[in-house]
């Protein structure tokens, strides 16, 4: 697939096939997403790869805490309120995504339903979870947001699908403990990966994005 034309019809994939994933396939991902720059070539990356029995532990065990309301304790820290133009566009989303579903406004159940959906990782056969070493700066964040966009496009390239997911990270402790994953590594970010299912309704959604000349100033 050409680069743009990837770009362009990637989208987060909601709605999964159970159909597995190829250890070798995931490896192939890992190995483009390996190219992705990073501060000083360090590489801060590391990678969690859970499927099988440990895919439905690690899913029973954050869904129970989910669906018990659980308070988040998440490693990175909560954002309380946003700028009204990013606010404006997560509601926008969010509305949207329910009008996909033909979700009610006050339909809260419903709702709930959706935000729970992640914690199936809406039912993909395959769940990275990405680390990164508690003492790295800041500057490492921005590495891995390239190295996961990489591994997006580059797993829409070899047919599958990706949702990036900060839900995935709000009870980090469980997922260290299952795991085995030491303390001073923090949870960034959980993907969910597998074969698109198109008859999921959510696939349908499509994001939408702000022109270019909301976001940028030219100067010369
Ligand atoms: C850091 C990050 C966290 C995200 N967390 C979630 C999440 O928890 N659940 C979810 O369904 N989508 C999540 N997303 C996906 C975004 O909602 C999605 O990327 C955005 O709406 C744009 O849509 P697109 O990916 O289809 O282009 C996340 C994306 C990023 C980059």
């Amino acid at each position: 697939m050409e680069i743009a034309e990837g770009i362009r019809s990637r989208s987060s994939v909601r709605g999964f096939k159970s159909t597995p994933v190829p250890q070798a396939l995931v490896r192939q991902l890992l190995e483009l997403a390996r190219c992705s720059p990073s501060y000083a070539n360090t590489q801060p990356w590391e990678v969690s790869v859970v499927s099988g029995t440990m895919r439905d532990q690690l899913g029973k065990a954050l869904y129970d805490l989910a669906a018990a309301g659980v308070p988040i304790s998440s490693d990175l820290s909560m954002p309380t309120h946003w700028p009204l133009a990013n606010e404006r566009r997560a509601s926008e989303h969010n509305a949207r995504r329910f009008r996909v579903l033909e979700i009610e406004r006050d339909d809260s159940a419903a709702r709930n339903g959706l935000r729970l959906m992640n914690y199936k990782f809406f039912d993909a056969p395959c769940v990275l979870f990405l680390w990164l070493d508690r003492s790295l700066s800041e500057w490492s964040t921005f590495d891995l947001g390239l190295f996961s966009q990489t591994l997006a496009l580059a797993a829409h390239d070899l047919g599958l699908g990706t949702c990036l997911q900060a839900s995935l990270t709000y009870y980090p402790q469980a997922v260290r403990e299952l795991l085995g994953v030491a303390q001073d590594k923090r949870l960034m970010l959980g993907i969910s990966l597998g074969y698109p299912d198109p008859a999921a309704k959510l696939n349908s959604y499509r994001s939408s994005r702000a022109d270019v000349d909301e976001f940028v100033s030219w100067h010369s």
